[in-house]
């Protein structure tokens, strides 16, 4: 099959790391979470004790990063400068501050020449937020992937408290609903769905049933690569 590239796109919580990771597995394609950039670089910055606001120290301290990549069985690993951070981006911590360095203008023009010269041999599946608007506008198949906020809620709450973390479902909701807003009204690249993207809503779908609509889908797309 040819090796063209599928941009998943959508709010947090809508199942697109789980689905894209199966749909590139699948494929035999390679998994790539632009999020977990995003994430990478607020972890160093709340590390070092750089607030969102301060715009040009976070841009310079995020040019200087060298952040890694790797598809695995189990998922993407993330590294650091050399530092296995792929645990340490997915705290509540992160979560909170993420929406506003992602609002950087030039932090994400940092991380979207990354991750288009990570998609230039083809053959990836990318998700995030702007993929299909502005990092690969021409991937052959783009999907926007979305469901209710308490139904994203309810997901993101059974997954943090299998990792332990003290939070409830009420503060899920409200920190999605932010995240939601913030993402949707930032001036940079706000979460708009493309206009040549499939919605696929997944409330009340099981992931292998969104996997194998995207899979179809796909059949189609790999027609035009
Ligand atoms: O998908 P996620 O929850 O890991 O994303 C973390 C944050 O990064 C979220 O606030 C949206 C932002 N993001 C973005 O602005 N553009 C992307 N391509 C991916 C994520």
């Amino acid at each position: 099959m040819e090796k063209f590239n599928i941009a998943i796109d959508g709010p947090a919580g809508a199942g697109k790391s789980t689905v894209a990771r199966l749909v590139a597995r699948a494929l035999g394609f390679v998994y790539i979470d632009t999020g977990a950039m995003y994430r990478a670089v607020t972890w160093k910055a709340l590390q070092i004790g750089i607030a969102p606001e301060r715009k040009d120290e976070l841009v310079r301290m995020a040019a200087g990063l060298r952040i890694e990549l790797h598809p695995g069985e189990d998922g993407q690993q993330v590294v650091l400068d050399g530092q296995d951070v792929t645990g340490l981006i997915r705290s509540s911590e992160v979560n909170r501050n993420v929406s506003a360095v992602a609002a950087v203008p030039d932090i994400r023009a940092l991380l979207v020449a990354k991750q288009q010269e990570m998609a230039k041999a083809g053959g990836v599946v990318m998700d995030g937020r702007d993929i299909g608007t502005h990092v690969l506008p021409n991937a052959e198949l783009k999907i926007f992937l979305t469901a209710s906020v308490k139904e994203r809620a309810e997901r993101r709450y059974l997954e943090m408290k299998a990792k332990g973390e003290d939070v409830t479902l009420e503060q899920l909701e409200r920190e999605i609903a932010e995240r939601d807003r913030l993402d949707e009204q930032r001036e940079a690249s706000p979460l708009v769905r493309a206009h040549d993207a499939v919605l696929v809503d997944t409330s009340g779908m099981t992931v292998p049933q969104v996997v194998d609509r995207i899979l179809e889908l796909s059949n189609t797309a790999a027609g035009k690569g």
